[in-house]
């Protein structure tokens, strides 16, 4: 009898305490119903229109024939790789428009290494991952048109896209994209250097040697291959190709794209 009459008085109180926390979260929404002050704050949203300019505007324009601070760019070659020529036309000078420092190509080397690698690898021969898995072939940087171009023309191309590549002028600021066309000079010298290009005293070692050195298998200093358990994407149906998934160019050997395979049923 104790027991029971304790058991109930404790369930007394828990109904009690519902009803207290319903109450309360009632008088939440009572509460915050009535203020709206703070909700609707007097403040200018992007895209909004206002009824405090005779316009109703809500973007300002900019005041006419000023600069805003940070958007002189009197160095038009710095912000856009070209200059015009004699007749108009834009040419592509091959010049840095500061000097390339050992900062500058650690710099490059990076933002290449994050942004280009992608689909130009890192040595920049075109056949980065996306691609061996079925992108469009990306500029090999080391085949005789890339060598000859000027550095500029890779500014050039970053900032507007090329074709399939899309336009890297939001991802990279104009310094890292100089930075990243540096480095792409400082790569092809890389694939294409001679002894000559050694300095004296420095020893050349050769990679296979530094393979066996350093036990690993021997296949490190050849060409880099995709492992067979690597996805391989499909080929769009005929007709429907899209600039990404174009045929492989002819030009590029390594490069194969499955024979058509019938989709697995869908897995639920
Ligand atoms: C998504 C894949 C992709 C990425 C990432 C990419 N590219 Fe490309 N790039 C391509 C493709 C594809 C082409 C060839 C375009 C064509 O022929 O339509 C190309 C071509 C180029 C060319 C050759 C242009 C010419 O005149 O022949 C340069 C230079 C280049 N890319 C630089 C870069 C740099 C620098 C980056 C990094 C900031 C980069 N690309 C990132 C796909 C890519």
């Amino acid at each position: 009898m104790k027991d029971r009459g304790q058991g109930s008085r404790v369930r007394g109180q828990r109904g009690l305490g519902r009803i207290v926390a319903l109450l309360g979260f009632a008088a939440l929404f009572l509460v915050a119903g009535c203020r709206q002050d703070m909700h609707n704050e007097p403040k200018m949203i992007p895209q909004r229109g206002s009824d405090f300019f005779p316009d109703h505007r809500g973007a300002r324009p900019q005041v006419l024939d000023t600069v805003a601070r940070g958007q002189l760019h009197a160095d038009t070659y710095f912000y856009t790789g070209v200059v015009p020529g004699p007749n108009g036309q834009r040419e592509e000078p091959d010049q840095m428009p500061f000097p390339v420092t050992m900062t500058v190509l650690k710099r490059g080397q990076e933002r290449f290494n994050i942004y280009c690698t992608p689909c130009h690898s890192r040595v920049g021969n075109g056949l980065g991952e996306i691609v061996m898995r079925g992108y469009k072939p990306a500029g090999n940087f080391h085949d005789q048109v890339r060598m000859v171009q000027p550095v500029s023309h890779y500014f050039y191309v970053m900032t507007h896209g090329y074709g399939a590549m899309p336009d890297y002028s939001a991802q990279l600021t104009p310094a890292d994209r100089w930075s990243v066309a540096a480095y792409i000079r400082a790569l092809q010298l890389s694939q294409n250097a001679t002894l000559q290009d050694v300095p004296a005293g420095v020893q050349v070692q050769n990679l296979k040697d530094i393979a066996r050195d350093e036990n690993l298998p021997l296949s490190f200093a050849e060409p880099w291959a995709l492992p067979s358990s690597a996805v391989q994407a499909l080929p769009p149906p005929a007709g429907q190709g899209s600039p990404a998934m174009a045929p492989p160019n002819a030009a590029y050997p390594k490069i194969s794209i499955p024979e058509t395979k019938t989709a697995p049923a869908a897995a639920k």
